[in-house]
């Protein structure tokens, strides 16, 4: 059988971040982030779970990446939990915390896995929360430079390929508009406020990156989340409202990176909810990125709404609905995965797409794609076969999409290992490993061993 390939220096990777696996989380001088807070109140999480120990990844590193070795991954995504190297967020550095990621990164690289290292995955020095209203303060962009300043300095050596941000998106909607995530604040206004200081910080360090630490020569860019929306029908109605829908999700934050300022629609809808940029953060914000991060998991149906509040989409993920009057809606023959969302991989294809178009064609990297199912072990194995399938239909849309011109040059799978799911806590296992939560024994799931094929190979049309 004649074989799809992927490109040669294609990279194939896999994904985690700090708070969802490292636990140890008051150990070695680590300051408490805000998901240490959040995680304490009870109600927030299912079970009242917290990422206290979660997969201990702070004490069996070592042993993890020699798993990631043997699934033949190139590279690996992980994220730096700001408290566990500045404590307070800001002045004092904690030495044993930097020793961890040096530690890690050096592992990484005599395994021959390249680095890849979002800086912000969402647990925000408390100090800082309680101090200086998080997101909500402007002081902010220039507390962030600081913490990525010591980054870079203390990694860049060995790190060349850096990540600011992970989802502005999810912070500013879970976190400060439904308050599901933490800090758990509950606004109409108070996202895109957020949302305005998550990319004036983004852009302060990419400008010192470019700057003071040119002689590093890595790359540097942001990864947003979106879901695909596919008009419900032909109507110019819901090719519109399908379209707005994208633009409040990832052009919220992508146009001021590509394109200097938000999009006119949000503009003209949000009014002074929204922020605005002042000719010199335009300036500043502009091309802050080497390459076009993409987070995506699921598709919806868009809908222009009539104004009356519809029991539509299953688990919304669609933002302040209110702002856009756009109602969702998904398939009932989709297959779902545990967390409800729909697997539709040509929906990946048409958001790569359409990325493509409207930033002219950037490099793009999957930074996250992934489902979680009710792993099961039995027999000391786990038979995964949906998520396999999920990988293999997404994979295949990928490579579809490259053969149509996407620069698609990486995809890294979410998740590497279950772990804590935010508020859902361990049930949502998203891991190509599977974690046992009381031995934390990792074992290699059906899915992985395909993964490790695929790799090999180069491609996604490959069978077990
Ligand atoms: C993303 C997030 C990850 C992971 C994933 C699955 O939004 O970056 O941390 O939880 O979703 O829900």
């Amino acid at each position: 059988m004649l074989m799809n390939k992927f490109p040669k220096d294609f990279v194939w990777g896999t994904a985690t971040s700090s708070y969802q696996i490292e636990g140890a989380s008051d150990l070695d001088g680590k300051g408490p982030s805000i998901w240490d807070a959040f995680c304490s109140i009870p109600g927030k999480i299912n079970n009242n779970e917290t990422g206290d120990i979660a997969c201990d990844h702070y004490h069996k590193f070592k042993e993890d990446i020699q798993l990631m070795k043997e699934m033949g991954v190139k590279a690996y995504r992980f994220s730096i939990a700001w408290s566990r190297i500045m404590p307070t967020g800001k002045g004092a550095v904690n030495e044993k915390g930097i020793q961890f990621y040096s530690e890690l990164i050096d592992e990484l690289l005599k395994a021959d896995i390249v680095p890849w290292v979002t800086l912000y995955h969402w647990d925000l020095p408390l100090a800082l929360q309680m101090e200086n209203d998080g997101w909500l303060n402007k002081d902010i962009t220039d507390y962030f430079k600081e913490y990525a300043d010591i980054c870079f300095d203390r990694f860049g050596d060995r790190v060349k390929n850096w990540i600011t941000l992970n989802e502005p998106w999810v912070v500013s909607i879970l976190g400060y508009g439904q308050g599901v995530f933490a800090p758990g604040r509950v606004s109409n206004s108070e996202p895109y406020l957020a949302g305005h200081h998550l990319i004036l910080s983004h852009a302060k360090a990419v400008k010192l990156y470019r700057e003071k630490y040119t002689h590093q020569k890595g790359e540097i860019g942001i990864s947003n989340n979106c879901d695909w929306r596919e008009p419900l029908t032909d109507s110019k109605e819901d090719k519109d409202a399908a379209e707005r829908a994208l633009e409040f999700f990832i052009a919220w934050f992508a146009d001021p990176i590509y394109k200097g300022d938000y999009p006119k629609v949000m503009k003209e809808r949000l009014k002074e909810r929204l922020p605005s940029f002042s000719k010199e953060e335009k300036e500043l914000i502009t091309g802050t990125s080497d390459f076009f991060g993409l987070n995506h998991y699921t598709t919806m149906f868009a809908a222009n709404s009539d104004g009356i509040k519809k029991e539509v989409a299953v688990n919304g993920n669609g933002g302040i609905s209110e702002d856009q009057d756009v109602d969702l809606s998904v398939d009932k023959d989709w297959k779902v995965t545990l967390m409800d969302w729909a697997v539709v991989p040509w929906g990946c294809k048409k958001l790569l797409k359409w990325i493509d178009k409207r930033y002219n064609k950037p490099n793009i990297y999957i930074t996250e794609n992934g489902c979680a199912y009710p792993d099961k072990l039995i027999d000391g194995k786990i038979d995964d076969q949906e998520r396999l399938d999920f990988y293999q239909g997404y994979l295949i849309a990928c490579q579809e999409a490259i053969q149509d011109g996407v620069n698609l040059k990486g995809y890294f799978a979410w998740s590497f290992m279950d772990n804590f799911e935010w508020a859902l806590g361990y049930e949502q296992r998203f891991g190509l490993h599977y974690v046992d939560f009381k031995t934390l024994e990792r074992i290699p799931k059906k899915s992985a061993h395909w993964f490790k094929k695929a790799i090999k190979n180069d491609s996604a049309e490959v069978s077990l």
